[in-house]
This record gives C-alpha cells, sequence and structure tokens, in this order.
C-alpha cells in the first residue's frame, strides 16, 4: 500500500544544499524499494532565507514545515557574515534554534556509532578501543544554558573614587535555566532509548557546582526509579569528556544539558570516525504514534570545503534513516538505509573526512559519488 509523507527539505548554506542533493537522491531509492511516496519540498533557510527574503527563517518556510509531517534540515550559519546582520537575526539563533523552539524539538539524539571498517580513522589507540563505540548523546535541547534568560551584553560604567575618568567596559550573561518538568521529559527519552539498547544511562552534569545541576542529578535519579532495569550512573560533564577517549565502550546512553550535550557530541563524533558521519533527531513529544521531528546532520556549513563536491553526505543521509524511523515509523526503511551506508564504506569508498593514508583498498570520492553509491546499494 502507497502512504503519502510530506518532508520539508531545508538545505540551508555552506554543504547543506550539496549534502542534501544525496540523502533526496537516496530517499527516492528508498520510495522504489518500500513502496511509499514522499511529497519533498525544498525552502530557504539560513543565509539562503536572508537572501531570498530577508529573514533566516522566511514565513513561507515556516508555513511549509507546519505542514509538513518532518522536516529534514541541512545546515545554517557562514560566520564570515555574521557581521552584516544584528546578532538576533543570524541564522543559527533566527533560523536554527528557532525552529527547535518554536516546534519543542526538547529531545535531541545523535547516535554515534564506529563501524568496523572504519577503525582507522577513529583517533583513539586501538587498545582504547576494545568494546567498541557505540554511544547515544540525549541532549536537551529547548532549555538550558542555550535558551535562559536574560541573555545580554551590556556596558558597566564604574566611576572609582578619585579617578579622573569613569571606566567602561562591557559585561555579557548567558542564564543556565532548567525545570523540573523539562529535566522529565528529556531524562524520560533517555530511559526509553536506553531500553532499546544496552540499558545503560550515564547523566551527565555539574552537580557539584551547579544549581542547575544539583537539581537535574535529583530529578534524573527520581525518573530512574521508575526504570529498574536500566542502570544510572552519574558523571560529571569535564570527566566525562576525558572517560570518552580514555574508555568510550562504557558509555551507552549520554543523558547532557543542551551545551554540555553540544560539546560532548562533537567529541564523541570524532570517535566515530568524523563529525561528517553524526546524524541527528530533533523531537518533539510523541502524538499517538507519531512525532514530529526536524533531523539535521550535526556537522555544520563547513563553508571551507563548499560547493566542491567533497563534503561527506552520510550524516544527511544518516538523519534521513532517523526521519524515516522516528517520524514515519518505518524502520525497515531506516535500517536498508544505515546497511546501504554501511555497504558502500565496506566496499572501500571514502569521502576526505573519513580517508586514512594507512589504509589500502580504498578509494577517495566525492560527494555524488558517495551518495550515488549508498542510493545503488539500497536496490
Ligand atoms: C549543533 C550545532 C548548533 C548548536 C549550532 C549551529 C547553533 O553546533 O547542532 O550541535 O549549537 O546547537
Ligand atoms: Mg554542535
Amino acid at each position: 500500500m502507497s502512504k503519502g509523507y510530506k518532508i520539508a527539505a531545508l538545505a540551508g548554506d555552506g554543504i547543506g544544499p550539496e549534502v542534501m542533493r544525496e540523502a533526496i537522491k537516496v530517499l527516492r531509492a528508498v520510495e522504489k524499494k518500500f513502496g511509499f511516496q514522499c511529497e519533498v519540498t525544498e525552502a530557504p533557510v539560513g543565509w539562503a532565507g536572508i537572501d531570498a527574503a530577508g529573514d533566516a527563517l522566511p514565513a513561507a518556510t515556516l508555513d511549509l514545515c507546519k505542514q509538513s509531517d518532518a522536516i529534514l534540515f541541512g545546515s545554517v550559519g557562514l560566520p564570515d557574515r555574521d557581521p552584516t546582520v544584528p546578532k538576533d537575526k543570524r541564522p543559527e539563533r533566527a533560523a536554527l534554534l528557532r525552529l527547535r523552539k518554536e516546534f519543542n524539538l526538547f529531545a535531541n539524539l545523535r547516535p554515534v556509532k564506529l563501524l568496523a571498517a572504519l577503525q582507522h580513522v577513529c583517533p583513539l589507540r586501538p587498545e582504547r578501543l576494545t568494546g567498541g563505540v557505540d554511544i547515544l548523546v540525549v541532549r536537551e535541547l529547548t532549555a538550558g544554558l542555550y535558551f535562559g534568560q536574560p541573555k545580554h551584553t551590556e556596558e558597566v560604567v564604574e566611576a572609582p573614587e578619585g579617578a579622573a575618568h569613569p571606566t567602561r567596559y562591557l559585561r555579557a550573561t548567558d542564564t543556565m535555566t532548567i525545570t523540573t518538568p523539562e529535566i522529565e521529559r528529556i531524562a524520560e527519552t533517555a530511559f526509553q532509548a536506553a531500553r532499546a539498547r544496552r540499558k545503560k544511562v550515564t547523566n551527565i552534569d555539574k552537580a557539584n557546582v551547579l544549581e542547575t545541576g544539583i537539581l537535574w542529578r535529583d530529578v534524573v535519579a527520581k525518573v530512574g526509579k521508575n526504570y529498574p532495569d536500566v542502570a544510572l550512573e552519574n558523571m560529571f560533564v569535564d570527566n566525562a569528556a576525558m572517560q570518552l577517549v580514555l574508555r568510550p565502550a562504557q558509555f551507552d546512553v549520554m543523558l547532557c544539558e543542551n551545551t554540555f550535550g553540544d560539546i560532548l557530541s562533537d567529541e564523541a563524533a570524532a570517535l566515530g570516525g568524523s563529525l561528517g558521519m553524526l546524524p541527528s533527531a530533533s523531537l518533539g513529544k510523541t502524538n499517538g504514534d507519531k512525532v514530529f521531528g526536524l533531523y539535521e546532520p550535526a556537522g555544520g556549513t563547513a563553508p571551507d570545503i563548499a560547493g566542491k563536491n567533497l563534503a561527506n553526505p552520510i550524516a544527511q543521509i544518516l538523519s534521513l534513516a532517523l526521519l524515516l524511523r522516528h517520524s514515519f515509523g518505518q524502520e525497515a526503511a531506516a535500517v536498508a538505509v544505515e546497511q546501504a551506508v554501511a555497504k558502500a564504506i565496506d566496499s572501500g569508498l571514502r569521502t576526505g573526512d573519513i580517508c586514512s593514508p594507512s589504509e589500502t583498498n580504498i578509494r577517495k570520492v566525492g560527494t555524488t559519488e558517495m551518495g550515488n553509491a549508498i542510493a545503488a546499494a539500497m536496490a
């Protein structure tokens, strides 16, 4: 039976458009194989949105997202252009963070897996890789340090007694805030995810210093009581950063505040071979068996290699797999995409970021060739 789904495809800036093209190519192969159809509508976002409609998230793009079942997102942000617009209009805040907030996408899932064929590209020595790398970073995405108020920069004027002139300087403030319900729902996500994996949650916080950390740890422990089958371990974030490179196999699900998850997921991605391999799913509340989500590679726009057919499209393609799994409930299709990626890698194809000089029997390819190979492996 054929089933129609609506996808908003927002490619964005930098390498966004070229990796998006490959993901859509793979989607077309999925449709053929699994007998369902997707209506894919592209719309500008980020600097592309500013250029097309004067806004990083044009109204028409937001409307399209509201009418869609899921968003497949590329990446936004070109730091060189930042000085040309006020900071709250820049793509990261005005488009990406806004979309996350608008759709209440509080749960960010970032699965990191080091494929056997990519052991050479992992920066860790082989003896540290015993047990492999298979980690799910669960990052809170709509609260914490990213969104807490106040958030501003102000001028401070000090007039010390006896001084001829007052001293002026700037003070920037960000605020880390988190509430009990915000911690509860992301903790639920982590424990549920752990149930489907190796049944371990490592809760990451800074409860030795931060108020938010103390509440976070407390609430996670309470939620954990409802999951007696899942082991819960607490770890300070600084130690977690170190443990990741010492013994990554100890981690199954890592549960993190927004900023901590941002940092640790990049570190974890390096263990999986490259940031170019890391997909992500940003999910809201489940509605029946449906969940609306935004799916994006975690790696960013990589302006230095944009438009050169050098980017690794795999993070975008694996993000498509997450979309099929979480928003469309098409588990078999999701697995097929993941297997097609593994097949292309196993066959020796490598984009520059996952190409190690110590490996033989590999072939360095561009974005398009990698996409073609993965789409072909779907057949
Ligand atoms: C990520 C990115 C974003 C973030 C940037 C582009 C705003 O680094 O998704 O990890 O900080 O969340
Ligand atoms: Mg990041």
